[in-house]
């Protein structure tokens, strides 16, 4: 038998072979038990003595090109098979669309109100949530016996006596009074955590942002602009913005700022509870002692502060009747925004 025009054979065959069924039966028909292969591997005893080495070379010879020719083959048919029309596999058929997520109600207020106050020359800071008593009390002229240092209103660390979660973001005002001298003009967002009961218009965790201005020559007055302003835009340019006399150990004089009720616009509804007014923040001048416990002088500087919830004002803008519905990460809900 000749074993070129043999070899002449398979190559053709091989190259005609176009997919792995064919590929398969050239495979049984070669290298099969009554393959090709075999019957030549068989014929060898039969031959003369002196013929059988260089025979039985030969045919192994043929049996490793034949198994590359295969093993080539195979490669390239699977690599055809990726290409249009060739495959098994649809490459023009449609992907799977990712979905897209949506902001968090609060991290868009959140977004909102930073960058009203950043127009107006504002940074925007965070703080830590651990804090100092000294942070969230002492230094901001709150004293021993006031009522939201007790053990019901705060939550203190246990085995670190000195630290708690903050209960507001005041404590900001004055880590960064220590760290930078006036002029200032900050605003800060981040949660804060008061142990009070679950229900729809309160929880334990919360989040404030706070706001500070310190320089010279401030006044109230500048106080009234920047809110009104920042409230116009958060709310609507129409809203009215009224100061109540308040008390806030770390401000003097201190207010709470109502705005117009949003619904009947200051007529009165249940919205409002009849009143007209919705109450939306605190604010005050900043208390001399507050100056006196980070080594400003209380006689050169004057400044403002003010501290507002941000689901309230999520709550009010968006005409949201439950607080807990912005943490129960129920997507009918969050896909909204
Ligand atoms: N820290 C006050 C609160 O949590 C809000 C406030 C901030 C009031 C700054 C006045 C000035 O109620």
């Amino acid at each position: 038998m000749d074993i070129n025009l043999i070899q002449a054979q398979i190559e053709a065959d091989l190259s005609n072979a176009n997919s792995p069924q064919a590929l398969e039966e050239l495979r049984i028909k070669y290298l099969g038990r009554k393959g090709l292969i075999a019957e030549l591997t068989g014929s060898i005893p039969a031959l003369a003595a002196e013929q059988r080495g260089s025979f039985g070379k030969e045919v192994n010879a043929l049996k490793n090109r034949l198994l590359n020719l295969l093993n080539e083959k195979e490669k390239s048919l699977a690599g055809d098979s990726l290409k249009p029309g060739n495959a098994d596999v649809d490459i023009g058929m449609p992907g799977i669309a990712p979905e897209l997520g949506t902001v968090h109600p609060i991290t868009r207020i959140i977004g909102e109100i930073s960058t009203v106050f950043n127009h107006m020359g504002f940074c925007v800071l965070e703080g830590p949530e651990v804090e100092t008593e000294h942070n969230n009390f002492t230094g901001l002229n709150i004293p021993l016996e006031h009522p939201s240092r007790d053990a019901f209103d705060t939550f203190y660390l246990k085995n670190y006596t000195n630290f708690l979660l903050r209960s507001h973001t005041s404590p900001v005002q004055v880590r960064t009074m220590k760290k930078h001298k006036p002029p200032l003009a900050i605003v800060v967002p981040g949660r804060v955590y008061r142990p009070d009961a679950v229900d729809a218009s309160h929880l334990f965790m919360f989040h404030q942002i706070e706001g500070f201005l310190v320089d010279e020559n401030v006044r109230f007055s500048d106080l009234k602009g920047i809110l009104s302003f920042f409230l116009k835009s958060v709310f609507s340019s129409d809203i009215k913005m009224r100061f109540r006399p308040h008390f806030f150990p770390f401000t003097e004089p201190s207010a709470e700022v109502d705005i117009s009720c949003l619904i009947c616009k200051g007529k009165g509804c249940s919205a409002c509870g009849r009143k007209g007014w919705l109450e939306i923040l605190g604010a005050g001048m900043i208390h001399p002692n507050v100056f006196k416990q980070v080594d400003y002088d209380p006689k050169k500087y004057t400044g403002f502060a003010f501290g507002m919830g941000i689901e309230r004002i999520a709550m009010l803008k968006y005409g949201i009747n439950d607080i807990r519905l912005f943490f129960e990460n129920d997507l009918r809900f969050l896909k909204q925004f």
